[in-house]
């Protein structure tokens, strides 16, 4: 077999986990993986269920934008159903980043989180994004993230060249998505674990660590409007905590952050 096949089996092989992971379902091309594992959802599937696609024809992003998914990505949806009130819903996102950043970095790639919640190499190129999406009534919660794993930055659409790229492009060499996935399962049930038995507090203490806009100048883009000021910490919330020129604070609780570094 292609050492970049995705395998069910071979995936669950490699789990040590109790519930991520331990229900597979596989797609050789869908819309969004985030989709099915909604529908999936609400059809009272167990928690830990796992949506994994070849590629992706609808994959979608934050704040209303496509996510580019062609073959040998790593685009995956998980079910949970943790028992959260709503505002808690978004530090799930910080328990996948931290899960998604620590396999990068066993790859021995310089893995950082850019708040919210996108992973960089080197501060400076998206290779993963993570879309948590939620209806608190029907009781689940399901959190997708995309890896752009074993293809070429050139297969990104032109405007991300600069700012994005892949596992691939960073290694010279394809990874196995088998080993990379199982990995991340077995990454995600321990943090996902800590924060429901420990809270918020260590996952931030890890994500803090690994984030590299904490210090740094950035301009903050939310809808129509602009911040520019200082990162100085991330609460416990998950609001990013800016200090603006006036000397005041302010906090903020989605947009897109970009590092305004001196020159
Ligand atoms: C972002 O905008 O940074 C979030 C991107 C999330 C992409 C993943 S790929 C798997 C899952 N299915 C989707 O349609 N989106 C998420």
């Amino acid at each position: 077999m292609n050492l970049d096949t995705l395998s069910v089996d071979l995936i669950q092989n490699k789990l040590r986990t109790k519930f991520i992971g331990q229900e597979i379902k596989y797609f050789e091309e869908i819309g969004s993986t985030n989709d099915i594992a909604k529908e999936l959802a609400r059809k009272g599937a167990s928690e830990g269920l796992l949506v994994i696609a070849e590629r992706q024809i609808g994959g979608r992003g934050r704040r209303g934008r496509s996510w580019h998914s062609p073959s040998g990505g790593i685009w995956l949806s998980l079910i949970l159903r943790p028992k959260l009130v709503p505002q808690e819903v978004p530090k799930l996102t910080f328990v996948a980043a931290i899960a998604v950043a620590r396999v990068i970095r066993s790859l021995d790639l310089n893995a950082e989180i850019k708040w919210p919640n996108d992973i960089l190499i080197d501060c400076k190129k998206k290779v993963c994004g993570i879309l948590c999406e939620t209806e608190v009534n029907l009781g689940y919660v399901v959190v997708g993230i995309g890896v752009n794993a074993n293809f070429d930055k050139d297969y990104l659409p032109e405007e991300l060249q600069e700012t994005a790229t892949t596992l691939k492009s960073e290694l010279n060499k394809k990874i196995s998505r088998n080993h990379f996935v199982a990995h991340l399962l077995n990454e995600f049930e321990d943090s996902y674990l800590t924060f429901i038995e420990k809270g918020f507090s260590p996952i931030l203490d890890v994500w803090k660590e690994f984030s590299c806009i904490l210090g740094e100048n950035v301009l903050v883009y939310q809808d129509d409007t602009k911040f520019f000021g200082k990162a100085i910490d991330v609460d416990q919330s998950g609001a990013l905590i800016l200090k603006l020129k006036n000397g005041s604070t302010t906090k903020i609780f989605s947009g897109d952050v970009s590092i305004r570094r001196q020159k």
